[in-house]
């Protein structure tokens, strides 16, 4: 079977749901151990391989916590989100709206403009040098109480015009998205965009949350929708972009196995899925290899791998002038290939 490997590589892409932290690499997390004087639960890089065997989230979040301490300083954020956008780079991915989890880092003792300003001098730097656009989303931590987010809303709206949403993330079982119901409403009245991991591995409830609870313009996975058909014709009639991401659903065991990712059943749904590495150093590979692991597994189509790209072009938060530059130059693109 012919799968589409040019196809995939040479399609412009936007990426949507990453995690910055999650793009820490063995070999920059050693280093920066090291530099910072850091502890890492293992002895060498080799080992990180066989301790990143997952069962399910919370296996990885365990590991994904303990790697991010690694980081520390301006420079080390920096560090790491330019090596991301290197990827970025490689993969043609023109837009990318990465999350950052604040939380992990200033109950650790850094600040949040440390974390902020490395962060954001590796996007720009990125943009200068790549042309990649970028937008900026700030995640709550779902394990913590609300509390804790309106602090960290709070520093947020000093960078407004630098950050483009919020969104919620971490441990989702037992921490449904109305739990955070008055921070969100905060936000949203501040004029921030809204996103929510939901049904991961929490169930089409948190789903329905997510959407009438929190109000959010798209939905952070959103496998387990498909449990409920109700829900799967509000998530198509109101045209809610999905941020899947195979090969996360494969490592955290979501799927048994990528021959069985419910991608199709999405997009034959009418659902605007959109295809996403969620966490690349950690589950094997960045964007053109999450467009190539579903396309080896499921055979798809050309049409629908040019759409599951376009749809992260519709779907992304950028302003309507980027947006309608970037939909042109990927529909020619389309044209020629
Ligand atoms: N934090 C980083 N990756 C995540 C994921 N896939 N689900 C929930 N929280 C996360
Ligand atoms: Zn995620």
């Amino acid at each position: 079977m012919a799968h589409h490997e040019s196809l995939i590589a040479a399609l412009p892409k936007t990426e949507l749901h990453i995690h910055i932290e999650g793009s820490l690499e063995p070999e920059m997390m050693f280093d920066l151990a090291g530099r910072n004087g850091v502890k890492l639960p293992y002895a060498s890089v080799e080992e990180t391989g066989a301790a990143y065997q997952f069962s399910n989230l919370q296996d990885f979040l365990d590991l994904y916590y303990q790697g991010m301490s690694a980081l520390m300083t301006e420079q080390d954020y920096f560090d790491l989100t330019y090596a991301y956008l290197k990827h970025c780079a490689d993969d043609n991915v023109r837009h990318t709206e990465i999350f950052f989890d604040p939380q992990g880092h200033v109950s650790r003792g850094v600040d949040f403009k440390t974390v902020f300003d490395g962060v954001s001098r590796g996007l720009e730097a990125g943009f200068d040098e790549f042309g990649i656009s970028h937008e900026i989303i700030m995640c709550f931590l779902r394990h913590l109480d609300e509390d804790d987010a309106e602090r960290m809303l709070d520093l947020a709206l000093n960078y407004r015009d630098r950050i483009v949403g919020v969104g919620l993330d971490s441990s989702e079982l037992g921490h449904p998205p109305s739990k955070f119901k008055n921070v969100f409403r905060r936000a949203r009245d501040a004029g921030f965009k809204l996103v929510a991991h939901a049904g991961e591995e929490g169930p089409p409830e948190y789903v329905w949350e997510a959407i009438d609870v929190l109000g959010v313009d798209r939905i952070d996975h959103g496998n387990r929708a498909l449990e409920d058909k109700e829900l799967v014709r509000r998530l198509a009639r109101d045209k809610m972009p999905l941020t899947v991401c195979p090969l996360s659903n494969q490592r955290l065991c979501v799927v048994p196995d990528l021959k069985k990712h419910p991608i199709q059943r999405m997009l034959d749904a009418g659902l605007v899925a959109t295809l996403n590495s969620d966490d690349p150093a950690y589950f094997g590979g960045y964007m053109n290899d999450n467009f190539n692991a579903l396309d080896q597994a499921l055979s798809l189509g050309r049409d629908e791998i040019v759409g599951l790209a376009r749809n992260g072009f519709v779907a992304a938060f950028c302003d309507e002038d980027r947006k309608s530059d970037l939909l042109r130059d990927f529909d020619r693109a389309v044209a020629t290939l």
